[in-house]
């Protein structure tokens, strides 16, 4: 909180930026805040449109808002096909490294043929535009080639983490009502091969809307028998044998829509964020071009998955449409060794490193001589995103890896702001470790108390619409007002998360203020997890916390208490742990499992979180005399 050090970029960075001062920020930020519509008129001009737009932004129906309406585009065309006519056309648009450590490149134009081809096997398969298709698959070139391929023929992606379980799968697949899904084999992670195609076919087998499942091919026969259901599924590769090398792209309607994603709320139940076309594409398009300074020599390296919205708007969108090389590694950071990613950005020599803030603090643990061995002298700038960095970890990351010469972009944005809304400009902030800063264009942050007063420490809501915001949540629209539109009379945008204005008006990310948990930047609700809980026989209640963790940023705690003649021991931690697994993922896994007689309750039977959150991180509890009973605190506080 009392973090005073400062880190202007230096003259020779910030020379050769885009943005070159703060003057010309704030000039072009007045301008993109007064007049709106303008700015982002101009700005769009960079990109391909069929039909121009008749209006920027539609606000009557807010907060359903219209970007660009009455323009016709595609995103996929503006990623690839606008590429083609200039120089970059046979530049490295994919370097990609297997984690075994086959390595492939496609050039634009490679990755156009592959697009089109796929797009034709698509359209073979009878996709159409506005169908469901999701997206099953581990960072491999034929994960973004799908993507892609459905931006190009309007299809709506939905990509689902290759982490994420069977029941996770049917979730989704049935909430977006998806008509083919794209899976591989099998993958490799950590050196262990996870046969990928038999927990979609249990996660897909009663999903009546899947026609087809089409299976990239990773693994020769004979290591890791692959079973094909007759009529349903098909290999990727024979589907796109004999298809055309061109698809034309569809004209897209500014509004309609791009991909779904999927995300943790405070409820149970995931919600399916619905970005849209035009908007999205501007927002990324211009994020990436300024806060990564993406120039053509630069080799672009983003950690995060695509499975995750980093991965759709840093990975695939974003950079693509600045022309972008990207570098795509699909495997652990530790992986044969910890020096894996070192020795990446040493081979490709990668100059911009976007990456969480969980893996540094990771790297940091392991110890300086992994680093020390590699020359990471082509790096010229970095970024972290997902989570609060701690000054500590951001020192580290400043002095060991950018040399104390590379500027850190520090970027706050969430699945639903479809882009980055506060970051520093690489060129132009003074950084402050552990600070997100300032504004984005077009982006105008408040924070605010629960009754609207602008105050130093409190609620961050942000008061404009911009084009990459999220549409709604897919068949809710009601949540989608109630999530994000319930406070401050629906005039502002409520991301969920608490911030702290300092003196020299940066924004600081406090955490966030609801039930949702990050843990390794990713996002999961506690309620998802209680819910869980619940469902075994032998439990009777259950809260789930996020406390700080050292690696994670957050990790999970779940309390549990036990029905009447039920037993609480190992076994049922065992049990519990395994159905987290089965329904979300092995990565949504609580840090540890208490179980007691009672949960600490107000009289009225409120479970008191904030009492277990303190427990759990050893902080003074203060006055306890608002329980029904305060033994179970003394219970509890023994097990830590
Ligand atoms: O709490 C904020 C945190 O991550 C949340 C969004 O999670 P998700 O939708 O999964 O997107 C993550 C990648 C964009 C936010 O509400 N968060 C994200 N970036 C930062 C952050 N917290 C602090 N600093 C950041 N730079």
């Amino acid at each position: 909180m009392d973090e005073n050090r400062s880190f202007p970029p230096t003259k020779e960075f910030s020379e050769k930026a885009h943005i070159k001062s703060m003057e010309a920020y704030k000039s072009m930020y007045q301008q993109s805040i007064q007049d709106p519509e303008k700015f982002w008129s101009e700005v769009a001009n960079d990109l391909h449109w069929f039909k121009k737009w008749d209006t920027v932004l539609e606000d009557s129906k807010k907060p359903f808002f219209s970007w660009y309406k009455g323009a016709k585009t595609n995103l996929c065309y503006n990623c690839v096909d606008r590429h083609l006519e200039g120089p970059n056309k046979n530049k490295a648009a994919v370097i990609w490294e297997g984690e075994p450590g086959e390595e492939k490149v496609l050039t634009y134009q490679d990755l156009h043929r592959e697009i089109c081809k796929f797009a034709n096997g698509l359209k073979s398969l009878g996709v159409k535009k506005g169908d469901r298709v999701a997206l099953y698959l581990p960072m491999v070139p034929e994960l973004i080639i799908s993507v892609l391929a459905c931006a190009r023929i309007g299809a709506v992606h939905s990509v689902i983490f290759a982490g994420f379980s069977a029941e996770s799968i049917k979730d989704r697949v049935q909430d977006s009502g998806a008509k083919v899904i794209v899976t591989e084999d099998a993958s490799y992670r950590r050196g262990k091969v996870l046969a990928l195609k038999e927990i979609v076919d249990l996660g897909i087998q009663d999903c009546k809307t899947i026609e087809k499942q089409i299976v990239v091919k990773r693994h020769p026969h004979k290591e890791m028998p692959c079973t094909m259901q007759e009529g349903r599924d098909i290999w990727y590769h024979d589907l796109v044998l004999d298809q055309a090398i061109d698809c034309p792209a569809e004209e897209m309607d500014a509004e309609d829509m791009l991909f779904l994603l999927y995300t943790s709320g405070t409820t149970g139940k995931p919600k399916g964020i619905i970005h849209t076309t035009a908007g999205y594409m501007v927002y990324t398009y211009l994020t990436s071009k300024y806060i990564f300074d993406l120039k053509p020599e630069d080799v672009y390296w983003c950690t995060a998955d695509i499975g995750w919205i980093t991965g759709h708007s840093y990975i695939i969108y974003g950079p693509l449409q600045n022309a972008a090389t990207l570098m795509v590694y699909e495997g652990a950071p530790n992986f044969p060794d910890n020096s894996r990613f070192w020795n990446l950005i040493e081979k490709y020599k990668v100059s911009v490193f976007y990456t969480a803030p969980t893996a540094i603090r990771a790297f940091m643990k392991w110890g300086d001589s992994w680093v020390d061995k590699h020359d990471l002298s082509s790096l010229r700038l970095l970024g972290t995103v997902g989570e609060p960095i701690n000054p500590e970890a951001w020192m580290w990351y400043h002095t060991k890896i950018g040399a104390e010469k590379c500027p850190i972009v520090d970027t706050w944005w969430q699945t639903e702001t479809g882009g980055i809304l506060l970051s520093p400009l690489p060129g132009v902030t003074p950084t402050k470790p552990g600070c997100a800063t300032l504004p984005f264009f077009g982006i105008e942050p408040a924070v605010l108390s629960e009754e609207g007063d602008e105050v130093r420490a409190g609620i961050l809501s942000i008061k404009q619409p911009w084009p990459g915001m999220l549409r709604g949540i897919y068949g809710d629209p009601e949540r989608f007002k109630e999530t994000y539109w319930c406070k401050w009379n629906g005039e502002y945008y409520f991301p969920g998360d608490g911030a702290r204005k300092d003196e020299d008006d940066y924004i600081w990310i406090l955490g966030r203020v609801d039930d949702v948990v990050n843990v390794s930047g990713h996002r999961i609700g506690t309620a998802e997890l209680e819910s869980i809980n619940i469902e075994h026989s032998s439990v009777a209640e259950s809260a789930v916390i996020g406390v700080p963790h050292e690696i994670k940023g957050q990790g999970l705690v779940s309390f549990v208490t036990v029905k009447e003649g039920k037993i609480a021991d190992d076994e049922l931690k065992k049990a519990l742990n395994s159905l987290v697994a089965q329904k979300i993922g092995k990565f949504a896994l609580p840090e540890k499992i208490i179980f007691s007689s009672d949960l600490p309750k107000t009289r009225s039977g409120k479970i008191m979180r904030r009492i277990l959150r303190d427990i759990a991180e050893g902080k003074a509890l203060g006055n306890l005399s608002t329980l029904a009973d305060p033994s179970v605190v003394e219970e509890i506080q023994k097990q830590f």
